[in-house]
């Protein structure tokens, strides 16, 4: 085994004088869908955000394929084409309620990429039917369920061809009966190889699809398995009692 496709080690993060952060280490293979969970407050978001360059690490480092970026020493150049690396899908879908589906996923091609309008209308239009969007690609995020936002904010993603792509609880604002759809199309996209990071609550579906789970608490990541073994066998207390309270 070579270096791990996505290396992060020793990532620190505070807001003010909470240490949300404590020194988080993980690796990803390349492929792998990880999932990660964990209480409330745990820094879960905090760590996809610091990885994305959302937020800036104190300390730490992270590499993703050959780029390594000391989190300390950051010049703006260096974050703007780190943070390249991946894209997000967030809980609140954050679409631009101004503009269609369509031109939502063109937008990063254009404005980022530097691609030309057909150029991106055609990727766009590409990942829009890989999540069954074809037939709202012209109407506006009011207009559309929050499952159909929420396809249309994967699309967006996707779009990008990230090397990684970090999902936020995706299904977490979703009434329902939109989930399974939402996840569905999650699964698909797990299927095609490409390296995903997930923030899910949803334990049946991330035992189905994941090659790693991961539990955080407190700021540390406290237990990293493959799914069977974390959920069947977890090795530390704070993972136990966790599971317990999920599962009823
Ligand atoms: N921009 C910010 N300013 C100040 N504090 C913040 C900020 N973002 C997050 N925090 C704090 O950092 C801690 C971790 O928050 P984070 O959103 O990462 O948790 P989480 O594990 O994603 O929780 P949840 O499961 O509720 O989404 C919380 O105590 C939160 O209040
Ligand atoms: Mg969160």
């Amino acid at each position: 085994m070579g270096e791990p496709f996505v290396k992060i080690r020793d990532i620190h993060k505070s807001f003010g004088k909470t240490q949300v952060l404590k020194g988080v280490d993980l690796d990803v293979e390349k492929g792998d869908v990880v999932t990660l969970m964990g209480p409330s407050g745990t820094g879960k978001t905090t760590l996809l955000r610091c990885i994305n360059l959302l937020e800036r690490p104190e300390q730490g480092s992270i590499t993703i394929g050959d780029e390594t970026i000391e989190c300390g020493k950051l010049t703006k150049k260096a974050m703007v084409s780190f943070r390249r690396n991946t894209t997000m899908v967030f809980q609140n879908y954050n679409l631009f309620k101004n503009k269609t589906v369509l031109e939502n996923v063109m937008e990063g091609l254009v404005s980022v990429q530097k691609k030309s309008k057909e150029e991106a209308r055609e990727i766009a239009m590409e990942e829009l039917v890989k999540v069954n969007m074809e037939d709202k690609i012209n109407a506006y995020p009011s207009e559309i369920s929050g499952g159909q936002q929420q396809r249309a904010g994967i699309a967006r993603a996707l779009a990008l061809k990230p090397k990684v792509i970090l999902l936020d609880e995706p299904t977490s604002a979703l009434d329902p009966e939109l989930v399974g759809g939402v996840l569905d199309i999650i699964k698909d996209i797990a299927k095609t190889g490409i390296t995903m990071i997930i923030v899910t609550h949803e334990m049946r579906f991330a035992r189905k699809i994941s090659t790693k789970v991961v539990f955080m608490d407190g700021g540390y990541i406290v237990e990293t398995g493959a799914p069977d073994e974390l959920f069947e066998n977890p090795k530390e207390e704070r993972t136990k009692k966790f599971l317990e309270k999920i599962m009823h």
